[in-house]
């Protein structure tokens, strides 16, 4: 019961207090035995994947919302119907667990409120997700204003897509090749019994069948893999570095594409990683240091590079933008109820400084990498097309039969290779005669 009472608590500070599910869940996991932190995430990331759907079904079976200081037993009757409708915990334990979940939460005199509405719910499941799937927002369960926005961006394709986002995740590696080949460490992981698929045309990618914790992958520690998404490695690859270059990171934290970068090219002049983000990009020199490299760690705003950079124009530039994220809801769930409407034109306002401030620190014949993980073309393609309309010494290159100058840019769709969505677009800067 504490585990649900725990679920209820993370719920309540997510939706109501606007905390990430990634500060509020290991906070919360402290709380309970280890034995039950795996079920605690489970049913936190499952609850807010179903959200709309759960709130959908609670309002058909409750007379009246819990209000005020009773609102985290709101949240504990969805945890119930999440269980219930969604896991395959037997439904007895699921209810009992729930119903006595109200002691701890001070809600004893809700117990038999909570308990008939499960009950109620188990008894009209059929017919309750048969009326969730009247409406989309309650059959995908998104808001309503982001399920709008990515049907505009993603037109025909948008039931695969808002499906995808409510995926479970895999896990994918980075092979590090500047140690071994991928067929090697292939080998290795077999050896354990951990069994993987190459991506097709990522040459780094595995995916793994099944997740594992990571002291289980041969080296880890070491830094002979690390696990990162195969979308997010097709950066380093298309980004191209070269020996003896001078090359920028912008936007780096945590850090995942800067070692990728640097295993990629280990002949660099100097890789500079910039954050906004103190916090964050002390993760950046951790995961270097797992790894053994190394790169320059500033900390700086790259919409103003001037107060952080004075040296020479850059060779290569990888501007991994702050985006939206919705290209990695099946990852963050709680990005579908984070997120307002009016964020997006906020971050597209923020991506269009710092691509026009980079763009001024990238030499005459130099290439700027843009990547988000988003899937909304306010933060991709029309923010793509509006630069180079804007910026006369800016070359579009092509990633593939896609990425056209009517609709520039690399949109990868969640799902999609089982990859996560992310988008790419290659510029290169004209060198003038
Ligand atoms: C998508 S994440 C980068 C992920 C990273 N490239 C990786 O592969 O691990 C975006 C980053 O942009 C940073 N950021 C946001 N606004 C910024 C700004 N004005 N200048 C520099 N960094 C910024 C955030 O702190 C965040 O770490």
């Amino acid at each position: 019961m504490k585990v649900r009472a725990t679920a209820a608590k993370v719920m309540f500070q997510v939706v109501e207090q606007g905390y990430s599910l990634s500060a509020a869940l290991p906070a919360a996991q402290q709380l309970i035995p280890a034995k039950d932190r795996a079920l605690l995430q489970e049913i936190c990331y499952g609850t807010l994947r179903w959200l709309n759907r759960l709130e959908f079904i609670a309002e058909q079976l409750i007379e009246r919302p819990l209000k005020g200081k009773h609102r985290s037993l709101h949240y504990l009757l969805l945890v119930g119907l999440y269980q219930l409708f969604y896991t395959r915990i037997p439904p007895h334990a699921a209810l009992a667990e729930t119903v006595n979940a109200t002691k701890i939460m001070n809600g004893d005199s809700f117990r038999g409120m909570i308990n008939g509405v499960l009950r109620n719910a188990q008894r009209q499941q059929a017919e309750l997700l048969q009326a969730a799937d009247k409406n989309e927002t309650t059959r995908f369960s998104y808001p309503r204003w982001l399920l709008k926005k990515i049907k505009q961006s993603c037109q025909y394709g948008y039931v695969s897509v808002l499906q995808a986002g409510n995926a479970y995740p895999p896990m994918w590696l980075r092979v590090n090749l500047s140690r071994q080949s991928r067929e090697d460490y292939q080998q290795q992981l077999a050896a354990l019994g951990i069994n993987s698929t190459p991506h097709a045309s990522c040459a780094s990618a595995l995916l793994l069948e099944k997740a594992c914790d990571v002291n289980e992958l041969p080296g880890f520690a070491e830094g002979a893999c690390s696990v990162q998404d195969a979308a997010a490695q097709h950066a380093a690859w298309l980004l191209e570095p070269q020996a003896n270059e001078l090359i920028l990171d912008a936007c780096a934290a945590p850090g995942g594409k800067t070692a990728h970068i640097l295993e990629h090219q280990p002949a660099l002049k100097q890789l500079i990683a910039v954050d906004f983000d103190e916090t964050r990009l002390q993760r950046v020199a951790e995961n270097l240091q797992r790894i053994k490299l190394n790169a320059t760690l500033i900390h700086g705003d790259a919409s103003q590079p001037e107060q952080w950079w004075q040296g020479p124009q850059f060779d290569r530039i990888l501007l991994d933008a702050p985006c939206s994220a919705t290209g990695v809801i099946r990852r963050h769930p709680d990005i579908k109820w984070l997120r307002r409407a009016e964020d997006i034109a906020e971050l597209a306002r923020l991506q269009s400084s710092i691509l026009d401030a980079m763009w001024l620190q990238l030499k005459p014949g130099g290439t700027l990498l843009y990547a988000t993980c988003s899937i909304l073309s306010d933060e991709n393609s029309t923010q793509i097309k509006a630069f180079l309309e804007r910026t006369t010494d800016a070359i579009h290159v092509p990633l593939n039969e896609q990425d056209t100058a009517l609709q520039p840019g690399w949109q990868i769709y969640p799902g999609e290779q089982h990859m996560d969505g992310f988008f790419y677009a290659k510029l290169t800067k004209q060198v003038t005669a």
